[in-house]
C-alpha cells in the first residue's frame, strides 16, 4: 500500500485500535472492500476475505499480508454469498484459522446497467440474491461469533434508491432491502450488544460503479457539494469509525459518504436519458 495512505490513517487513528480483532469481509477483493480491509490491517485487525474469484482473493490476501507482520490475513476464493453453505464453510475456516470474528462487512455486490426491457427475471433475481440474500447469509453464518464477541456489522448500501435512477432498478431494490434488513437487525440484535450499520457510498473515484454510472466525468466534481469525487479512503475512514468504540452508541444508522451529492436531488448523469432509453424500451423484450 502507499505510504501516504498508511500515514493518512495513522495521523487520525491509533495504530493498535483493532489489535486482536478479526474482520470477515464478503466481496473483499473489490475496489472498495479491499481498501476497507487495508485500513483495518493498518490498525491491527486480522482479516478474512471471501469472494468468488480465487485469483482476486489470493492477490488481495498477498497485498494485505505485506502491510503488517503481526496481523494475519486469510482468504477463501470460490465462495458465493448466494449459497449459505458456501459462506458457512468460509466462516468456519476463518474461525479455525484466526480464532474469532468480531466484525463483518457485507460487501459482495453485483451490478450492470440494464433498462427494464433488457433485464430478465433471472437478471433481476441475480442481483437481489448477491446483494440482499448474500448479506443475510453472511450475517447468519457469522451470528454465533458476533454474539460471543458483541460484534459489529457494516452493510454496504448505496444512495441510488433515494430517488429513481434509470438502468439501476435491480440494484436500487436490492440496496433498499439492505437498508431495511440493517434497520431491523439493529433493533433485534442490539440487546445482544451487536451493532448494525450501513455505509452508503456516493460517487467514489476508481470504482466500477463510478465508471458505469457516471459516463461523462467532465465537470462532474463541481456538481458535488464538497467539490470532489470521493476516494476509497473516505469509505475506509467511515468503516474505522463504525467499528471503533467511538461509535459504541451508534446502531441502525446509514452513514452516507458522498460529499453531499444525493442532497442535490436526482439529476440525471446518463447522456442516453431519455431518448436512447425510450428506443430500448420499445425493442423486443428480454424475458
Ligand atoms: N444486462 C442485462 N442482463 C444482464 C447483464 C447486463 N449487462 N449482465 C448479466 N445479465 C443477466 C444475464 O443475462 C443472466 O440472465 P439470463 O439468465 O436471463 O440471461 C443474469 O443476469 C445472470 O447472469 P450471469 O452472468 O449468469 O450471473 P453471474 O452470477 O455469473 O454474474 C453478475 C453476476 C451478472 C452480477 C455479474 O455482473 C457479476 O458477477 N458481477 C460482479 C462484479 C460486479 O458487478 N461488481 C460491481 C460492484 S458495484
Amino acid at each position: 500500500m502507499s505510504e501516504s495512505r498508511r500515514d493518512q490513517y495513522l495521523r487520525t487513528w491509533h495504530k493498535d485500535l483493532f489489535k486482536g480483532k478479526v474482520c470477515l469481509i464478503t466481496g473483499g477483493s473489490g475496489t472498495i472492500c479491499s481498501k476497507q480491509a487495508e485500513a483495518l490491517v493498518v490498525l491491527g485487525c486480522s482479516i478474512s476475505i471471501i469472494g468468488r474469484e480465487q485469483n482476486g482473493v489470493d492477490k488481495t490476501v498477498k497485498e494485505l499480508s505485506e502491510i503488517r507482520t503481526d496481523v494475519r490475513v486469510v482468504g477463501f476464493g470460490g465462495c458465493d454469498v448466494r449459497s449459505f453453505d458456501s459462506v458457512q464453510s468460509a466462516v468456519k475456516k476463518t474461525v479455525d484459522q484466526l480464532g474469532r470474528i468480531d466484525f463483518l462487512v457485507c460487501g459482495a455486490a453485483g451490478n450492470f446497467l440494464a433498462d427494464f426491457n433488457h433485464m430478465s427475471s433471472n437478471a433481476f433475481k441475480t442481483v437481489i440474491d448477491i446483494d440482499l440474500l448474500g448479506s443475510f447469509n453472511a450475517v447468519k453464518a457469522c451470528y454465533e461469533q458476533l454474539r460471543q464477541n458483541r460484534g459489529s456489522i457494516i452493510f454496504i448500501s448505496a444512495t441510488l434508491h433515494y430517488y429513481g435512477v434509470p438502468f439501476q432498478s435491480h440494484v436500487s431494490a436490492a440496496k433498499a432491502g439492505i437498508d431495511a434488513l440493517s434497520n431491523a437487525l439493529a433493533v433485534e440484535l442490539g440487546p445482544l450488544g451487536i451493532r448494525v450499520n450501513c455505509i452508503a457510498p456516493g460517487p467514489i473515484g476508481g470504482t466500477e460503479g463510478f465508471q458505469r454510472l457516471v459516463p461523462n466525468k467532465k465537470g462532474f466534481a463541481s456538481k458535488i457539494p464538497l467539490q470532489r469525487v470521493g476516494s476509497v479512503q473516505d469509505i475506509a475512514n467511515a468503516t474505522i469509525y463504525l467499528f471503533s468504540d467511538a461509535s459504541s452508541f451508534v446502531t441502525g444508522t446509514i452513514q452516507v459518504v458522498d460529499g453531499g451529492f444525493w442532497q442535490m436531488g436526482n439529476f440525471n448523469t446518463f447522456d442516453m436519458y431519455p431518448e436512447a432509453l425510450r428506443k430500448r424500451l420499445l425493442e423486443k423484450p428480454k424475458l
